[in-house]
């Protein structure tokens, strides 16, 4: 990989791509992963002056010039989303008025995605609006990661390409359990995703059915599967409250298993989270930093996975005008 990225890079600062040469500019949500996939793409950051008015209205200032140039702007929608999502329509639209050739919004999380259908009368498609803000504000193609509902791509009108870290939570998971798995779906909208790692893994599947009672609290209602004695890996997009890694870890131990080990994409950790894992029977939680995870919350059982070189080489892969599925093939 590092090899082609450097082919990719020359090629990038030559000036070739009819986008214009690579420009990564970066919002406030993820500055450090932002960092990574710059120095993995050996192209420097462009770090926006971002501030407020003593109003609390955000500002931003581009200081580089952006005329005529294919740039990615890196800004997860995590916490404080509305922030976050708020900054990068304006980074969006700061780039449009400021002449760039071309404008790829990459989110490695995309926030309010759990809003993506109406599932009852008189909601909202909170996630379809989302959608809509951000191509408004001015962004040409989207570069996503494990998107917690596939049809949230058909909300664009604009090109997508959606990544996925299952590689790179598979090959941790085989490095470090040495037992008999199985992967665990936890619910049934996880069903494909469970599949995925299994396939990677070549471990069968179990399927929970679990019902939520309230905000941080769900309930099991059915498991479908042999558990006992095995290493159980549950496949996740997010982890918020951590209340469904309690309920199924505390179900596949009763069940037998011997290890219990959670793989999910996005650490959302809501406060009480980290505490919540912590005194569940979970060997280990496996994430990814697609957002920031903060220095407090690290430590056992928290393992944190780098998707900065798969995000840097989709970059240039986007930049060069090469497929971006064939990273999966
Ligand atoms: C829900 O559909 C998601 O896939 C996750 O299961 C959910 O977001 C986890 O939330 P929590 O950690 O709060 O149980």
């Amino acid at each position: 990989m590092i090899g082609r990225l450097q082919t990719a890079v020359e090629y990038a600062s030559e000036d070739t791509s009819p986008w214009g040469a690579l420009k990564l500019i970066c919002g406030s949500a993820n500055r450090e992963l932002a960092e990574l996939i710059s120095r993995e793409l050996s192209v420097p950051l462009t770090d926006p002056r971002v501030r407020r008015f003593p109003d609390g209205e955000i500002d931003v200032k581009i200081q580089d010039s952006m005329r005529g140039h294919d740039v990615f702007v890196v800004q997860p929608t995590c916490h404080p989303i509305n922030e976050n999502l708020m900054e990068l329509f304006i980074l969006l639209d700061a780039l449009r008025r400021a002449s760039a050739g071309r404008v790829t919004a990459v989110i490695p999380y995309y926030g309010y995605a759990r809003k993506e259908r109406k599932s009852g009368p008189r909601e909202p498609i909170t996630a379809k609006l989302i959608a809509n803000f951000i191509t408004l504000a001015g962004a040409d193609r989207l570069l996503l990661l494990d998107l917690h509902a596939e049809a949230i791509e058909g909300f664009f009108d604009v090109p997508t390409d959606q990544l996925t870290s299952h590689k790179i939570l598979a090959d941790h998971i085989r490095a470090t359990t040495g037992g008999d798995m199985a992967v665990v779906a936890p619910d049934a909208g996880g069903a494909k995703r469970a599949e995925s790692v299994a396939k990677l893994l070549q471990a069968p599947l179990v399927f929970v059915y679990k019902r939520r009672v309230a905000d941080e609290r769900t309930e099991i209602l059915e498991m479908a599967g042999e558990v006992r004695g095995k290493d159980c890996v549950v496949v996740e997009d997010i982890i918020s409250t951590g209340g469904t890694a309690v309920e199924v870890a505390s179900a596949l131990k009763m069940h037998g298993a011997r290890r219990v080990v959670f793989a999910a994409t996005h650490a959302v950790l809501t406060p009480g989270a980290v505490e919540r894992l912590r005194g569940a029977p979970i060997d280990e939680v496996v994430v990814t930093n697609s957002i920031p995870v903060p220095v407090e919350k690290l430590g056992a059982p928290l393992t944190v996975l780098s998707v900065a070189p798969l995000l840097a080489e989709a970059i240039i892969r986007v930049h060069e005008n090469r497929s971006v599925s064939e990273l999966f093939k």
